[in-house]
């Protein structure tokens, strides 16, 4: 990118520096899907546009990544691409809609091992989700310097479950009898997703992303046996592949999020990520005994208590950050995304909150 504009200068780098394991004066904090539907303005795009007509529209995926920015004007320490986990399946040649009160569908999942003859051979990034890229490139410039910007995949298991069930699912049936009967073609598959995903991540830093995170979202709908077998050595070869792709001068920190995958966090602290995604159904104490400072920390609130009142959203901020503490190797957020149905208040007291509870810890 020697001929590209550089990017302005970063005002706050302290996700950066936690991520790295650097001392921080307070933890800072995002939320994921921190844009979307919960905000009117971004309900307001989308009377206009599709959703994937937004990720698609480089102008317009801008200006909804810079939405809770603007309107938690300070309070959020990162911004995130607005984009999806399901562009890699349609990169890959499936078609995905955007149903609305439904979620994502695919008219034709992949339904036999047969069917992955149908999938692009050879993915080229630079071509198929270009579009990304450009997102990127754009909303670093737009965000100048304000907060540092992440970009993201679905892991390969969380991207084949969607493959195969075609939507949403709550018993992953589908996805799972490949596992168990086709364990062989399942790895291949996998293994096609994680080449994307490593080309997709190193091209987001590229474009300017500094930092990614990858969603292991159907994680935990593994049990401990099959999640090694089907999703840790694929999130291992991530962080291994992409580190070695942008060599010492473009490395920026990554971040792993198995939902549901409890069991699997003191083998997530040595797969190569700087920082573990937490969902709520973590203690923070007994997940610091087992990462024993060898990764940083993210999350971990349910999103759920944002419907408590402020009571409720005070006081398991501070249970939450006294629990992780505040200036080493803690990131707050929730533990998953934010819903769509959250009071716009309830986001901006979290955020508060946690400003306020994370100086007070700092000082102590
Ligand atoms: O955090 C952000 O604001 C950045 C953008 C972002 C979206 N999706 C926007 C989105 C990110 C990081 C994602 C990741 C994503 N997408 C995940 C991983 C995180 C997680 O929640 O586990 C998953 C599983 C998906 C797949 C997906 N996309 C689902 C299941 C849905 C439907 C559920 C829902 O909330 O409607 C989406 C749609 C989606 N992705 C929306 C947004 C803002 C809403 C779509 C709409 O506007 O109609």
């Amino acid at each position: 990118m020697t001929d590209a504009k550089p990017f302005p200068p970063l005002k706050n780098d302290l996700i950066l520096r936690a991520a790295r394991g650097e001392k921080t004066e307070r933890a800072p904090v995002w939320v994921m899907r921190q844009a979307g539907r919960y905000l009117p303005e971004f309900r307001a795009e989308r009377v206009e546009n599709d959703f994937f007509r937004i990720c698609r529209t480089p102008e317009l995926a801008t200006k909804v990544t810079l939405q809770p920015i603007d309107r938690y004007d300070g309070l959020l320490d990162a911004s995130i691409i607005f984009s999806d986990i399901l562009v890699i399946p349609q990169a890959m040649g499936m078609e995905v809609q955007m149903v609305p009160g439904k979620g994502p569908h695919f008219p034709e999942p992949l339904v036999l091992p047969g069917d992955m003859a149908k999938l692009n051979e050879n993915v080229d990034v630079n071509k198929e989700l270009k579009y990304v890229f450009e997102a990127i490139t754009m909303t670093r410039h737009a965000l100048n310097g304000r907060v540092p910007l992440i970009g993201f995949v679905g892991a390969p298991w969380t991207l084949m479950a969607y493959m195969i069930e075609g939507g949403g699912s709550k018993t992953l049936s589908k996805a799972k009898e490949w596992i168990f009967k086709h364990p062989k073609e399942s790895h291949a598959l996998l293994q096609r997703i994680t080449d994307v995903c490593v080309d997709f991540l190193v091209g987001q830093v590229h474009a300017g992303a500094q930092m990614l995170q990858v969603f292991e979202s159907w994680g935990g709908e593994l049990g401990p046996h099959d999640f090694d077998l089907f999703s840790l050595p694929y999130l291992a070869q991530i962080a291994k592949r992409v580190k070695a792709e942008l060599g010492h001068e473009h490395a920026v920190p990554m971040t792993v999020f198995a939902k549901g995958s409890w069991y699997a966090l003191d083998k997530l602290s040595e797969i190569g990520y700087e920082t573990v995604s937490l969902d709520w159904t973590h203690d923070p104490a007994q997940a610091k005994a087992t990462t024993k400072g060898r990764v940083t920390l993210q999350g971990n609130m349910d999103p759920n208590v944002l419907f408590g009142g402020d009571e409720a959203i005070v006081s398991t901020v501070e249970r939450m950050i006294r629990g992780f503490g505040s200036t080493e190797r803690y990131i707050a957020n929730l533990g998953h995304g934010i819903l769509p149905t959250v009071p716009v208040e309830a986001m901006g007291l979290f955020l508060k909150t946690v400003h306020r509870v994370g100086l007070e810890v700092a000082a102590e």
